[in-house]
């Protein structure tokens, strides 16, 4: 089931770095090859020697190696892998990790990398519940790592508690789960939107909303890591624009449309997470308006194409999903726009709580096709979700 497959494996300095030796075994004999990257500190618990006779190649530990010839350094190490596991993943790592810190091999390696990157941690409950060590693994699932979460139970300190690293068969499977999904949208064009359209009221002024774009971009980040053909369309955002998309910065919602039916026909799925504005100036002027005697300005607004309507009207075999921003009656909302705009999904949620929605690193969703829920998911950050309607994306398109 790994066949094929390059996984490096990180292990920091941790009691647990002996189980980073049965994780290396099962692998391989899954038919991975292991390349193993050692912390200073890993290496007093078990030796490079072990890791070396057991996954067959060289075991890297040091950033700068007087050896010109050998190919391990830590932007060629990334390169030739599919994924990255770091297990156990000290707080030392993890705290490095998410503040960028580049000071040795394995961290070097990590923020040069290109893949998958999972964290597997292990450590005393007291660090890993630490204010610290929270808001960087949290930090990372923003970045787009994942986390498998330490168990809990007695600590190599005596206590009692989380942190101690996560079943190996947990992890191997995760492993497998991670490799498979990889480019399971191989030869598949997706178009995603993004961002609060901005109508112009003149040169200065537009009405636009508080969608910051970040649902959006990552679903299109998590598009092309699985290898679909991905075209952004994104209204003005703050964010930077993702590696490896067809990019298309539009302003207003008939530019989003226009652009989109470019798109369309040649499609497999369209994702429309940009909040369209649904009314724009009925007349835009080109000279900023001033300031009148009476103090009190009108604005005449006049309706928005629903963009992804009129694709339910036109689409034939494409996939479209949507979202529903709502801030009451969740589900029933979401249930009338799947019917209205005839979508094959919708991706509710609730903007009225703080915290997730709108501007947010975090989201709650219900996500539901054309007979009810199909699944709810609890708050994350947008990166997981966007994992997770991707998921159901390659669900239906099968
Ligand atoms: N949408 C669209 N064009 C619009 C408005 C919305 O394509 N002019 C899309 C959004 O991108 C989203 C879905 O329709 O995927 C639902 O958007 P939402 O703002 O929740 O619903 P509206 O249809 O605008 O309805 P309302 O504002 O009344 O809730």
């Amino acid at each position: 089931m790994l066949k094929g497959k390059t996984i490096i494996l990180g292990v920091s300095g941790s009691i647990a770095a002996y189980k980073a030796v049965d994780i290396a075994r099962r692998l391989i004999r899954d038919g991975a090859t292991v390349k193993v990257v050692m912390t200073s500190s890993a290496t007093k618990f078990v030796t490079p020697l072990t890791f070396r006779t057991l996954t067959k190649q060289s075991v890297a530990t040091e950033l700068f190696t007087e050896n010109s010839k050998s190919k391990i350094c830590h932007i060629s190490l990334s390169d030739e892998a599919d994924i990255i596991l770091v297990a156990p993943a000290t707080a030392n790592i993890i705290n490095k990790t998410a503040n960028g810190v580049a000071d040795d091999l394995l961290s070097t390696t990590l923020l040069a990398a290109d893949v998958p990157i999972i964290f597997a941690p292990a450590m005393n409950s007291k660090m890993y519940l630490s204010e610290a060590t929270q808001k960087s693994l949290n930090r990372l699932k923003a970045f787009g790592f994942r986390v498998i979460e330490p168990t809990l139970g007695e600590l190599a300190c005596g206590e009692e508690g989380v942190g101690r690293l996560a079943e190996v068969d947990t992890i191997v499977e995760v492993i497998k789960f991670e490799t498979a999904k990889e480019k399971d949208l191989k030869n598949r064009s997706v178009v995603v939107t993004a961002g609060g359209t901005r109508e112009e009221i003149d040169p200065v002024r537009y009405i636009s909303n508080r969608s910051s774009g970040k649902m959006g971009y990552a679903i299109a980040n998590e598009l092309t890591k699985r290898g679909a053909k991905t075209t952004l369309i994104s209204a003005p955002t703050y964010l930077p624009t993702p590696q490896n998309v067809n990019f298309i910065s539009v302003s207003n919602a008939s530019d989003m449309q226009r652009e989109m039916l470019q798109y369309f026909d040649k499609c497999d799925a369209v994702i429309m997470a940009a909040a369209v504005a649904d009314f724009t100036p009925a007349e835009p002027v080109s000279k900023k308006i001033k300031r009148n005697k009476t103090g009190n300005f009108s604005l005449k607004l006049k309706s928005n194409p629903d963009i992804i309507k009129e694709l339910g009207r036109i689409k034939k075999k494409q996939i479209l999903i949507g979202f529903a921003a709502e801030t009451e009656d969740l589900i029933e909302n979401a249930r009338k726009k799947i019917e209205e705009k005839n979508l094959d999904l919708i991706i509710a949620n609730d903007v009225s709580k703080p915290e997730i929605g709108f501007e947010e690193d975090f989201n709650e969703v219900t996500i539901l096709n054309k007979k009810g829920i199909v699944k709810k998911v609890p708050r994350m950050t947008k990166r997981e979700i966007a994992r997770i309607i991707v998921d159901k994306l390659v669900d239906v398109l099968d």
